[in-house]
């Protein structure tokens, strides 16, 4: 049998820049039960700042992370340190108000200022450098929400300059520049906070998996191992909230996956960090490597996760995009990521719920999780401290506005109601002789979907393909070797491991 078609010019296998060029050093697992003033669950962006900040304010932390830090969506950014998230000012100044505008432009803003800041107070080496930050378009269709959001930034009071150029290679209509914007290596950074972390009284526990919340009788962490850990404050950085607490966040937050690739140039790339604001979205930015390498960073081909083509299309977009633009040398690498997006577009960063008091959580960044995470980090400290802080409003969870979300609730959540359907019904296969080397297919077995995968030793990996989440048909995922899940983004490795959660239990596997 002949392996499946993969382009040559591409990595055989995924992995982030980030994750190839650092080394992050192992933590220790939970071993007993703990009382600590905070509880912060997840090792990504959101979790390790909280942390930081809280244990910086005297606060006794335990920062607890299901497999090992920051090898979730934080691991696999494009890590742009910037306010300028695309069209955004326009869309919650329509939304939700000049105000709120407001409190999300100085939320982000002073994100970027709190960055620098720990940088420098703590002599972290991360690569770190201003840039400015460009939003443009290619389409004349898109100048209007170009001069719409350039309106919005400069009521604002960005730094913000409308243009009809941009310093990359190929001509635009209209183009937004946000100064004193900035990038940086995101690993290398978590790791000098994560560091930080453990010690007088604090912690930093890996492979220590939250499974549940009580609120009985205090608010208490339990883990998979039976350890618990008893906290009045808890906060959810999981990205996709593992604890419910009937807040109904998966109704309320889509998934998307989108795409990036790490190529050397012959040319120089020039200074800056540019997104587009048409479809499909192109995302560019370079990034110094060792021995005076520069990395250019390519990113884009964003759709919901589970939902639409054969995934490995998305790098060669990708890849397209790159030889349009750029004498490519060399693909160094491909990875992807998978973001949160709210219904209005604004995250929910705040009390979880109203029902149980000191229980936060922090989701729905819209892929902008450099500046949003470091925001809800010093929001969420506010919280805790009872301190007053004058961007939450925005941000907090328990709004509803039905004027501003309602059209794009009912949208996605048909979208699930769509796929669950959809997916009961769709075709099985009814052998698994045919598929080749690195090939899936679902295949039916006495009326049961049965997702099969033939790795590159001819083996075969049979699971089930309904999400152990809410019951979903499963989606192969061919780029990543991952089953999919169209619903709310959960993602089981072939063997049917939880890569992604809300789903907190594995794939049952079958055999042949
Ligand atoms: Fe909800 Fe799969 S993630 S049904």
């Amino acid at each position: 049998m002949k392996e499946k078609e993969w382009s040559s010019e591409l990595p055989a296998s995924p992995e982030s820049y980030w994750q190839s060029s650092v080394i992050s050093p192992q933590y220790e697992q939970l071993t007993g039960d703990l009382n600590v003033d905070v509880a912060v669950i997840g090792g990504g962006i959101t979790g390790i700042t909280s942390a930081f900040l809280l244990k910086q304010s005297g606060l006794k932390v335990a920062l607890l992370e299901a497999s090992r830090i920051l090898q979730g969506t934080t691991g696999h950014t494009t890590a742009k340190i910037t306010a300028q998230h695309d069209i955004i000012y326009h869309i919650i100044k329509s939304k939700m108000g000049k105000e709120g505008a407001e409190q999300y432009a100085k939320a982000n803003q002073a994100a970027i200022s709190a960055i620098d800041t720990i940088i420098q107070q703590n002599n972290i080496e991360c690569d770190f450098s201003w840039q400015p930050a460009y939003v443009y378009t290619q389409d004349e269709n898109y100048i209007r929400q170009i001069e719409e959001e350039a309106n919005a930034a400069f009521e604002l009071g960005f730094a913000a300059v409308y243009s009809e150029e941009i310093p990359l290679p190929f001509p635009v209509k209209a183009a937004l520049r946000f100064d004193n914007q900035a990038q940086f290596h995101p690993l290398k950074y978590l790791n000098a906070l994560a560091a930080q972390i453990p010690g007088n009284g604090s912690f930093l526990l890996e492979n220590t998996k939250a499974v549940d919340i009580q609120t009985q009788s205090g608010n208490i962490v339990t883990t998979s191992t039976g350890f618990q850990v008893k906290a009045p404050n808890i906060i959810i950085a999981t990205h996709y909230p593992f604890y419910d607490g009937n807040g109904m966040y998966f109704a309320r937050i889509y998934p998307e996956r989108s795409y990036a690739l790490g190529i050397t140039i012959s040319e120089h790339f020039p200074v800056g960090m540019y997104i587009s604001a048409e479809e499909p979205v192109r995302s560019f930015r370079s990034q110094p490597m060792d021995h005076g390498k520069e990395l250019v960073i390519i990113g884009g081909d964003h759709h919901k996760t589970g939902q639409g083509e054969d995934t490995r299309s998305h790098y060669h977009n990708l890849l397209k995009t790159a030889n349009e633009h750029f004498q490519v040398k060399e693909v160094l690498f491909r990875w992807s990521a998978q973001d949160y997006t709210t219904m209005d577009e604004v995250p929910y960063i705040g009390p979880l719920n109203s029902k149980d008091p000191g229980i936060y959580v922090a989701t729905g960044f819209r892929k902008w999780g450099m500046t949003n995470a470091t925001a809800a980090a010093m929001i969420l400290r506010d919280y805790i401290l009872c301190q007053e802080n004058e961007w939450a409003p925005v941000f907090l969870p328990s709004r509803w506005k039905p004027g501003a979300s309602a059209g794009k609730f009912i949208k996605e959540n048909i979208n699930v109601a769509k796929h669950l359907i959809k997916s009961k019904l769709s075709p099985a296969e009814e052998n698994t002789k045919e598929i080749l080397v690195g090939e899936a297919r679902i295949i039916d077995s006495d009326g049961e979907k049965i997702g099969v995968y033939r790795d590159m030793n001819g083996q075969l990996h049979m699971v089930d393909t309904t999400c152990t989440h809410m019951g979903c048909e499963l989606q192969w995922n061919a780029a990543e070797l991952s089953w999919d899940c169209p619903c709310h983004g959960s993602r089981f490795s072939y063997e049917g491991e939880v890569l992604e959660g809300p789903a907190q239990g594995p794939l049952n596997k079958r055999v042949d």
